[in-house]
């Protein structure tokens, strides 16, 4: 079924599966009004979306090519973090609510294992780095040239999710490739500093009011300003599998991970 599905998918350019109607990436002219929708609201939300980016089915095709590594391949990470993903944060006392533990578990299959998917072939897509640099006010964005980080497919299967932490990275690009049932929903609070530290402990026990979720169907693109924004993937319900695509990019060349990194991230160096 895979080398079927493989098949079908690899057998068409990248934009024919993608809705360059309603995103005409292919056409930079065209994008103006798009970029400007984006741009907004990723300044009043910290994140923007492209509904339906790429086609019901093709989407379809790539989660069950997908499936068997996630299920069978993958690797699997579990922990308990506070939201700052450190020990001991200098000048906050260990029992401050704002520290309060997060749980994480998530499966992870790694850029080198799906050089051959539509989802590798849609990050080198030159067209999508141009429009995501505009997005985001770069003047131009590089892929990564880590082996295993470049694009990463993370799956979570039933009671998996990610707690609430903030990103490394100023901006995080994500590919909904199968929701859920039910949960496995990115819950935000935008424009939090990391430093509020009543702010964050309000938000973890719930009595922040401008939480927000982000429900999205496969094939949604979304960025998100993870650095700056608090975000969680609430625990997976059901039996279906959510995944979803992370492509890295970087305004400079070259970035790759540690030997260190790559252990922590994939238990794995090469
Ligand atoms: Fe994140």
């Amino acid at each position: 079924m895979q080398n079927r599905t493989h098949d079908i998918l690899a057998a068409r350019a990248v934009h024919e599966h993608l809705d360059l109607e309603r995103y005409p990436l292919d056409q930079p002219g065209h994008c103006q009004p798009l970029i400007e929708r984006c741009r907004e609201e990723l300044a009043r939300l910290g994140l923007c979306s492209l509904p339906g980016f790429v086609r019901t089915a093709s989407i379809a095709g790539a989660a069950e090519e997908l499936l068997p590594l996630v299920r069978e391949r993958s690797f699997f990470h579990s922990r308990r973090h506070n939201i700052y993903f450190t020990d001991t944060p200098p000048g906050i006392a260990a029992d401050h609510p704002a520290l309060a533990l997060q749980e994480t578990s998530s499966r992870t299959v790694c850029d080198d294992q799906i050089a051959w998917s539509f989802v590798h072939a849609l990050y080198e897509w030159p067209p999508l780095r141009d429009f995501l640099a505009r997005v985001m006010g770069k003047p131009r964005l590089h892929l990564m040239e880590d082996p295993l980080a470049r694009v990463n497919v993370m799956g979570y299967r039933e009671g998996e999710g990610l707690g609430w932490h903030f990103d490394r990275s100023e901006f995080t690009t994500t590919l909904l490739i199968q929701a859920s049932q039910d949960g496995g929903h990115l819950e935000y609070r935008p424009d939090l500093a990391q430093d509020d530290l009543d702010g964050v402990a309000g938000l973890l026990e719930g009595r922040d009011a401008a939480r927000r979720t982000h429900v999205q169907r496969a094939g949604t693109l979304t960025v998100f300003k993870g650095r700056n924004t608090a975000h969680c993937v609430t625990p997976v319900v059901g039996e279906t599998d959510r995944l979803i695509a992370v492509f890295s990019y970087f305004d400079r060349p070259g970035v790759v991970f540690s030997a260190a990194e790559r252990l922590g991230f994939y238990g794995r160096a090469a």
